[in-house]
């Protein structure tokens, strides 16, 4: 479509969802125009078809049709049934990451994205990643809600102070495309700008080795003992808090009697809020961490509780 004209309508489709949800766009604009054009050409037609001329004022009453009732309800409700099965399809795709994807994290701040990747890389505004392989965003903001956004790859997924959210993408060509802050977030919100630059998986591999210092998980090991959690998170008689090794994706018991799974976010509420959900069997003494700890350590924290012996090995 857009080869007809001298200058780009659409993004380039540089995603694997890329073509799924230009293919449903397409269809409810032709569904759209087609019943515009159809519902404004009857009403043109037919008052000038059947207009009140001389001798014959008074219009005859017609009463109902069966026949003309279902099939104007019947027909457009096909025509919708298929825009809802088929974008009931593309969300389940959209915000299902498959279990293998490459995982990054995003904090988003008053105007820049900052993006840690898990093996110790870190960009402002730049995001790197591979072509040909799915890759996981989590994100969070640490001021107000930023929306991450990426007109080429199709995805769009709000970042939200508090809150970790999550979208994934599969890149399916090189290149570096537009990322942009798509959620007005104060006077600079039009210069959060960003790339996202997609490279073949072998140089990626060699971009993603150079320069890499230290892994989130081994700062959030240091922070954990400079902020003294290691007195009472312990494997010894001497713990007054749950040994946290192998938490990480475990069922969690309640002094309440509920259940949960210690994802990110449950580990993120402990740190900021302990006393929200105690563990069963443990008191509430751990005092809160809100204001020592930025997003970005918590994020470290959390890497370190993730690789802990016995624990689920963090993606790589
Ligand atoms: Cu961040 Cu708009």
């Amino acid at each position: 479509m857009s080869r007809l004209l001298p200058f780009p309508i659409f993004p380039a489709q540089a995603s694997t969802l890329a073509p799924m949800t230009d293919a449903l766009t397409l269809y409810l604009l032709i569904v759209s125009g087609v019943m515009t054009v159809l519902i404004a050409g009857l009403i043109l037609y037919l008052s000038i078809r059947y207009r009140r001329r001389p001798g014959n004022e008074v219009a005859t009453q017609i009463e109902g049709s069966n026949r003309l009732e279902v099939a104007w309800t019947v027909t457009p409700l096909a025509f919708l049934m298929v825009m809802y099965a088929w974008g009931a399809n593309i969300y389940f795709y959209a915000y299902t990451p498959p279990p293998d994807a490459l995982e990054v994290w995003g904090v988003g701040k008053q105007w820049m994205w900052k993006w840690q990747h898990l093996s110790g890389q870190r960009e402002i505004n730049d995001l790197h990643v591979p072509v040909g392989r799915p890759v996981r965003v989590r994100l969070t903001s640490q001021d107000v809600i930023h929306s991450f956004y990426v007109p080429a790859f199709r995805v769009k997924q709000d970042a939200i102070p508090g809150r970790y959210t999550e979208v994934w993408f599969e890149a399916t060509q090189a290149g570096t495309f537009h990322l942009f802050c798509a959620e007005y977030c104060g006077t600079l919100h039009s210069g959060m700008i960003g790339s996202v630059i997609a490279m073949e998986p072998a140089a990626f591999e060699q971009w993603l080795g150079g320069g890499a210092t230290v892994s989130p998980a081994q700062r959030g090991e240091q922070l954990f003992q400079d902020l003294g959690c290691n007195t009472c998170h312990r494997d010894d008689s001497l713990a007054r808090c749950p040994d946290l090794a192998g938490l990480f994706g475990r069922t969690v018991r309640l002094q309440t009697g509920q259940t949960l799974t210690a994802d990110a976010a449950y580990i993120r509420e402990s740190i900021l809020d302990p006393g929200a959900r105690i563990v069963a069997g443990y008191e509430n003494i751990m005092p809160t961490f809100k204001g020592q700890v930025s997003e970005e350590q918590v994020l470290d924290l959390i890497a370190y509780i993730q690789a802990l012996r016995g624990g689920k090995e963090p993606p790589s």
